[in-house]
């Protein structure tokens, strides 16, 4: 009998320490896409030298989705008019079938990063409306249809929105040559070539109010004429110092009213306060992550991730834009050369001091 109680009380002691040993482990082990698979996809863009190595390790164990970076983007993909790079972007997609992943693709129609024959005949004139809604559904068409069934999400039209104004549309090509359908005719290119693909207009700057007035408008209009348009991809390229919380809800709030999808699609955390325009470093530029700038980050993070969750079933998916801080394109955004820490992991890759924070809750 004693010695039984003695078994039994050194199994409880030993059991007792087993379990506070093994959910010790398992917080230290709890990942992103482990903390949030009730919620939402996390994801992360890439690039193809991301692929191999530590931080394919990162990746693979972090994340439950990726976007490339660049390599589905007008130009790198279709330089010219009959050449398509499809080697980079196929990697990327085959990547996530092997490991598991969902594939977000970024980005159909954007102003930036076009090929520059796009809008231009051979003779060097700018193109009749006709010819470019041609070139525009031929390339969303090969694009879209190459990876069929294998990309659940695209983001169709990127920042048609200006920022400053009130017009609703942007002065770009697209907009400048076919007028403002181009969008419509982005979605419906897009649809056609894969129906069961989530349909999403993109853009950032998203919780200024005026600018959030204008696209709500636009997404609207959209919805109004039927067009297959089904998310909105906030890109949420923020800092310590903003957004609020009030102002996040409000536009994901106002978003989900028009019965829309939304997504935050480039997520980064900026130490310093948000620019959109490039300028030069001056003296007054910090590159260094301070202990009060690290917590502010923390706190912001927190503010952002409790506010995710809160709109479980309207929130579709979270994207970070890159992987860890030892590479952003916030280094040489705004300002070139001024180092950003933006992300939820360190120049070492390791997470940093309050990542137990975002996915313990
Ligand atoms: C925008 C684009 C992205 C990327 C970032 C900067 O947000 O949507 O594709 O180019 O700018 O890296």
């Amino acid at each position: 009998m004693k010695k039984y109680s003695l078994r039994a009380g050194l199994s409880a002691i030993l059991c007792c320490g087993f379990s506070v040993l093994v959910t010790e482990l398992a917080s230290a082990q709890k990942t992103l896409k482990d903390a949030y698979k009730d919620y939402f996809p996390v994801g992360v863009a890439v690039a193809p030298r991301n692929l191999s190595g530590p931080e394919a390790e990162l990746i693979v164990r972090q994340f439950s989705s990726i976007t490339p970076e660049n390599a589905m983007k007008m130009g790198p993909i279709h330089p010219e008019p009959d050449c398509y790079e499809w080697e980079t972007a196929d990697a990327i997609v085959a990547f996530a079938q092997k490991n598991g992943m969902k594939v977000r693709g970024h980005t159909l129609c954007w102003h930036n990063q076009t090929p520059k024959w796009f809008f231009t005949d051979a003779a060097g004139k700018q193109v009749t409306r006709e010819v470019l809604l041609e070139r525009l559904k031929q390339h969303i068409t090969d694009v879209v249809g190459r990876y069929k069934g294998r990309i659940y999400a695209w983001d169709v039209v990127n920042e048609a929105v200006p920022d400053t104004g009130t017009a609703i549309y942007r002065q770009s090509k697209f907009y400048e040559i076919i007028g403002e359908d181009y969008i419509e005719k982005a979605f419906e290119y897009a649809h056609a070539a894969d129906p069961s693909a989530k349909l999403f207009y993109n853009d950032y700057n998203t919780e200024s109010s005026s600018k959030r007035a204008k696209i709500f408008e636009l997404l609207k209009k959209l919805k109004e004429k039927n067009v297959p348009v089904h998310g909105v991809g906030l890109q949420g390229h923020w800092s310590v110092y903003e957004p609020s919380e009030a102002e996040l809800q409000e536009s994901i709030s106002r978003f989900a009213s028009l019965g829309l999808a939304v997504q935050i699609t480039e997520l980064d955390v900026s130490i310093h306060a948000k620019e959109h325009g490039r300028r030069e470093m001056t003296p007054a530029d910090k590159t260094v992550l301070t202990p009060e700038l690290l917590s502010k980050q923390a706190a912001q993070y927190e503010m952002l991730f409790k506010t995710f969750r809160k709109n479980r079933g309207v929130l579709t998916g979270i994207t970070f834009w890159n992987i860890s801080d030892k590479s952003t394109w916030l280094d040489n955004f705004p300002v070139r050369g001024r180092k950003d820490y933006p992300l939820l992991f360190d120049e070492n890759l390791q997470p940093k001091a309050y990542f137990n924070k975002i996915v313990d809750f």
